[in-house]
């Protein structure tokens, strides 16, 4: 199955089976584990890099710096550590769980000074709970774990280069990924050991040391979520997503409240009303039934990515959609704005809820907001 037909059928109303095993949660590098030794003056402070974007905040694993679909945390990180970094260059595996490195070999000619983080997926995990509706998850959680590397590198004062393309696809296979003896022909992402990755974030050693620069704690709020935010913190937040999600989907913000309908961010600051009329009850729908999302305050909608859409297409605008949520929801954090992604799309064709053609402009990704926490509203 290729990922344009394995996306067909996570849109479509085929609901998955039972959960299956979802095995180990870290990939199993080789031992012996090493400590991420403390940064010496101008080296890149890996252990703080590490920390902000990867490492699990619990012995189990489910809460880390990025938010991930049903908090299985698919997203392996290999490190390809360059000069300027406090340990020895060379490719390495990362265990967030316990904040250790596992070398793997040497790192390859002409490793630029720094550590490039490339992230792939062992799908059984996403896979466990969410069957065939996972692959986009796989992509939109790799999204996201490269926007907390993104943050992380910006906090230490580095500048990242972020890419997050998908795998090349070799020749004779341009389009969908059937690429390698090694991958099973059911995985229609790139993974596996040997896989290419599917976003790479590189971070060089920051020229000068970051001032207290951090990134705000970033937690899904619990359901429901109510409160319309004030149109500033909406206009921010359609920003923040358009910047990251650099062009491949399109933004829009629906709102309940007294004047309910679909808004985007105009260029002079204030939102513009592209529909009148409450979409949340049908986004709810959309969203394998989801019936908080009837009254969140507002949804942010990434749209686009039509059904005719190649498996190049569909890798790169899911890891930007991912992305891009990953970083409004940190500026939703930073608003003080209760926020929780929403990933699991059927069927939902805002294009032609709207009055156009059908199959153009399918939502992608979301995410829903509020305006306080529940233990802030009831205290
Ligand atoms: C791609 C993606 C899709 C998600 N979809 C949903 C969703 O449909 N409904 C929901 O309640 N939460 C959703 N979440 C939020 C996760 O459940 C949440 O990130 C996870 O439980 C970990 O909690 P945390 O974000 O507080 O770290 C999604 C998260 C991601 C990254």
């Amino acid at each position: 199955m290729d990922l344009v037909t394995a996306l067909a059928r996570a849109r479509s109303p085929e609901e998955p089976g039972p959960d299956t095993p979802a095995g180990p949660p870290v990939r199993r590098w080789p031992d012996p584990p090493r400590p991420v030794p403390p940064a010496r003056p101008g080296e890149l402070d890996l252990d703080r890099l590490l920390r902000l974007s990867l490492t699990a905040g619990d012995g189990a694993g489910r809460l880390r710096p990025a938010a991930s679909a049903g908090a299985l945390h698919p997203v392996d990180a290999g490190l390809v550590v360059g000069t300027g970094c406090p340990l020895p260059p060379g490719r390495y595996g990362y265990d967030p769980l316990r904040h250790r490195v596992h070398h793997l070999g040497p790192a390859p000619a002409g490793t630029p000074p720094g550590v490039s983080a490339e992230l792939s997926v062992t799908p059984r995990r996403t896979i466990s709970h969410y069957g065939h509706r996972a692959w986009p998850l796989l992509l939109l959680d790799t999204g996201h774990t490269a926007g907390a590397l993104w943050l992380a590198a910006r906090a230490l004062g580095a500048t990242p280069a972020l890419h997050l393309d998908g795998r090349t696809p070799s020749a004779g296979d341009p389009e969908p990924i059937g690429h390698g003896a090694h991958r099973p022909a059911a995985d229609p992402v790139a993974t596996g050991a040997d896989a290419e990755p599917l976003a790479t974030v590189h971070v060089p050693p920051p020229r000068h040391t970051a001032g207290p620069h951090d990134v705000p704690a970033r937690r899904s709020a619990p359901t429901p979520l109510h409160g319309t935010p004030p149109p500033e913190d909406l206009h921010a937040l359609l920003t923040t997503v358009a910047e990251a999600g650099a062009g491949e989907l399109a933004w829009c913000a629906a709102v309940g409240g007294p004047r309910p309908g679909l808004v985007e961010a105009a260029p002079d600051g204030t939102l513009r009303r592209i529909a009148s009329g409450d979409a949340r009850p049908t986004l709810a729908v959309w969203a394998a039934r989801q019936a908080w999302i009837a009254r969140a305050g507002a949804v942010l909608l990434g749209h686009g990515c039509p059904m005719d859409a190649g498996a190049a297409r569909i890798r790169r605008v899911h890891l930007r959609a991912g992305h891009a949520v990953q970083l409004a929801h940190v500026t939703a954090a930073r608003r003080k704005l209760a926020a929780r992604p929403v990933g699991s799309w059927q069927r939902a064709d805002l294009g032609a809820a709207l009055g156009g053609p059908p199959g153009r402009d399918l939502v992608v990704h979301a995410l829903a907001l509020g305006t306080a926490h529940p233990e802030e509203r009831t205290s």
